[in-house]
């Protein structure tokens, strides 16, 4: 796409704008980077999105991040959701689809081969109130992978192209897909895949720049972003290792994508996307306190007791706390302490005990990196 052509479209979906790739800013600059995703009817505030992350983006933690970080997250992203297990009324699986009105706009991921089961599933999610129906295709998980589904759909392109020409017409909400750079370095296919899946009509991708072989090793390519963002009109999300503010600014300013999503830095930072929002508009970026940090906390314990799919929440309450005091000093004690804790109580006062009279909190970059 052309600059003068970008200039238009970024416009349309009033994104980030374009510039010397690699510089982060803010203030007035960095401002500019932050704005509004056009999805298809969906119109976003922001263009900073909430990865899905299986076992972990469920209704609770979607709603804690909002609580956190307002609506400077633009859009959150459920965990994948098998469309077996849905159109087969797992009950299990069916409990995926809980969501809460303060979540939207809310995006429900699903996965599978089978385009039939798919575009039941698709309509399962509309039905149940998303507002966005997004189709894994980067799943790198074997029993996911041997079945056709998640990242073996990058290899599989008919099969996709059915799967979204049957979804799109299934359900009137926006169509959006999320794909990883390819199988494995020898075939990077990613620009291909990101082709077929605007011509067949869907309203956004996300692309995560690792291969499925990669896993999680190595780095993600963001210039693969950049090139498939040159060539599509939907909007285009980048994810894969934005771990702060200067991070996020970085990619947005340089113009690698339209939006950024942000994963794993979530998990322990939920308050991440208010931070790259103040320090896009220059003003000082929040460093969580210890009040907030118990406040965040016990707002996922109430969150979890409320919205959780599964009632054995405590490996997840665990993970929380020792996330939210990693960076802090003399933490590694106190994170084996909370694993040692046998209940949500017994978490929450070991944390809060050394939160709140602990020694001081240190530099919150180093707890996400
Ligand atoms: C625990 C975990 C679970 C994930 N589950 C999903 C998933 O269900 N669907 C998906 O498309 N990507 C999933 N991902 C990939 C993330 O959405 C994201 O693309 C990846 O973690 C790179 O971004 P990050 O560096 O910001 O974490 C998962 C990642 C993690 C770490």
């Amino acid at each position: 796409m052309s600059e003068e052509h970008r200039a238009v479209s970024i416009g349309e979906r009033g994104a980030a704008v374009s510039g010397d790739r690699g510089a982060p800013a803010t203030g007035e600059h960095g401002a500019a980077a932050i704005g509004g995703l056009r999805i298809g009817a969906v119109t976003t505030r922001t263009n900073l999105v909430l990865s899905p992350m299986s076992g972990v983006t469920d209704c609770a933690f979607r709603m804690l991040v909002r609580a956190c970080s307002g609506d400077s997250v633009g859009l959150v992203v459920s965990e994948f959701i098998a469309a077996e297990g849905l159109t087969r009324d797992n009950e299990k699986t069916l409990r995926m689809l809980r969501h809460d009105e303060s979540e939207r706009p809310l995006s429900i991921q699903i996965f599978g081969a089978d385009a039939e089961r798919m575009v039941r599933a698709a309509c399962m999610v509309e039905d149940a109130g998303a507002d966005i129906v997004d189709i894994n295709c980067g799943c790198p998980a074997p029993k996911v992978v041997r079945r056709g589904g998640g990242a073996e759909l990058m290899r599989q392109s008919a099969s996709l192209a059915t799967i979204l020409r049957s979804v799109r017409r299934a359900v009137s909400i926006p169509v959006t897909v999320k794909i990883r750079a390819g199988w494995d370095c020898d075939s990077i296919n990613a620009s291909d895949i990101a082709r077929l899946v605007e011509s067949e009509g869907a309203d956004m991708l996300a692309v995560h720049g690792r291969t499925r072989v990669q896993l999680y090793s190595g780095s993600a390519d963001w210039d693969l972003v950049a090139d498939i963002r040159e060539q599509l009109s939907i909007p285009v999300i980048g994810s894969g290792d934005v771990v702060d503010a200067d991070g996020a600014l970085e990619r947005l300013t340089g113009g690698y994508a339209d939006g950024v999503m942000v994963g794993r830095a979530a998990m322990g930072n939920p308050w991440i996307f208010a931070q790259i929002e103040a320090a896009a508009g220059g003003r000082p970026v929040l460093q969580p306190g210890r009040q907030e940090r118990v406040r965040a906390l016990r707002t996922f314990r109430d969150l979890l007791r409320e919205h959780a799919c599964d009632r054995r929440y405590l490996g997840r309450f665990r993970g929380l706390a020792c996330r939210l005091v990693k960076g802090m000093r003399e933490s590694a004690a106190v994170r084996r302490a909370i694993g040692a804790a046998d209940s949500i109580e017994g978490v929450e006062a070991v944390f809060t005990e050394y939160v709140l009279h602990g020694p001081e909190t240190v530099d919150h970059a180093t707890a996400v990196a």
